[in-house]
């Protein structure tokens, strides 16, 4: 009995070093996107007219054809940058200032958060489990299938003298922009906040010394 009890623990030891331990079967895996559809919609004076801030949100998750569309729409990259920088970066669907890009779309949804890569046009795993209740000091955030926490990297904010925050606040309010015109023509919720605990929510999401969150935005389906 002695004798099969520590075959089993030698056998579960043998099978957790070889997978890495048990945090593997709870780790994230890259999202690649579908490509997004960046023809249609409404007109843009329609989207305007319909354009508000939700804060009642249905569980219902948005399909990858939706969140690749909505990321597009955001911070996606439009057209190619080769006349400016020599190619390579891309510009955007909203504008930065200096074309530092310094604001990062993280992703937030309930199996885990991500890093929107706009240039391989998928989701990078940052961490598993549910963090969608850090987004936001108000009880709904927890609600939404989908939150995008706006992350600027001030390590790309080169040359940046005093006006820096206020720089990076702009260039994350352009992004938010994109996002209620785009759920204002799909007929989708949002709404946007400065509302946050920031600290809970950069260490959930691991954020560096250099990285500072400046909005957080649901987005979903309304209730
Ligand atoms: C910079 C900024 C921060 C905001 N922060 C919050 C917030 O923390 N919580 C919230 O419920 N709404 C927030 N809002 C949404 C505003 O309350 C909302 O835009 C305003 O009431 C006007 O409503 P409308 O967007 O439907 O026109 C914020 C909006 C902006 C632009």
């Amino acid at each position: 009995m002695k004798r099969r009890m520590v075959s089993v623990i030698g056998t579960t030891s043998l099978l957790l070093i070889l997978s890495g331990g048990l945090g593997v079967a709870q780790q994230l895996q890259p999202i690649m996107l579908p490509a997004p559809q960046t023809t249609g919609g409404k007109p843009v004076m329609e989207a305007l007219s319909l354009r508000a801030t939700s804060r009642s949100f249905a569980s219902t998750e948005l399909s990858m054809q939706t969140l690749s569309n909505l990321l597009w729409a955001a911070w996606g990259i439009n057209r190619s940058d080769a006349e400016r920088h020599g190619g390579g970066k891309g510009l955007r669907t909203a504008p930065s200032a200096s074309d530092w890009q310094e604001t990062d779309v993280y992703v937030v949804m309930q199996q885990g958060s991500y890093v929107y890569d706009a240039t391989t046009n998928s989701l990078k795993p940052v961490v598993s489990g549910d963090y969608r209740g850090l987004t936001g000091t108000q009880l709904f955030v927890k609600d939404a299938p989908v939150t995008l926490v706006f992350v600027a990297d001030k390590s790309k904010m080169k040359n940046a003298r005093s006006m820096a925050e206020h720089m990076m606040w702009a260039d994350a309010a352009f992004v938010s922009e994109n996002v209620y015109i785009f759920a204002a023509s799909e007929g989708l919720a949002t709404g946007v906040r400065a509302s946050i605990d920031r600290s809970a929510l950069g260490n959930a999401l691991k954020l560096s010394p250099d990285q500072e969150i400046t909005l957080a935005q649901c987005v979903g389906f309304p209730k």
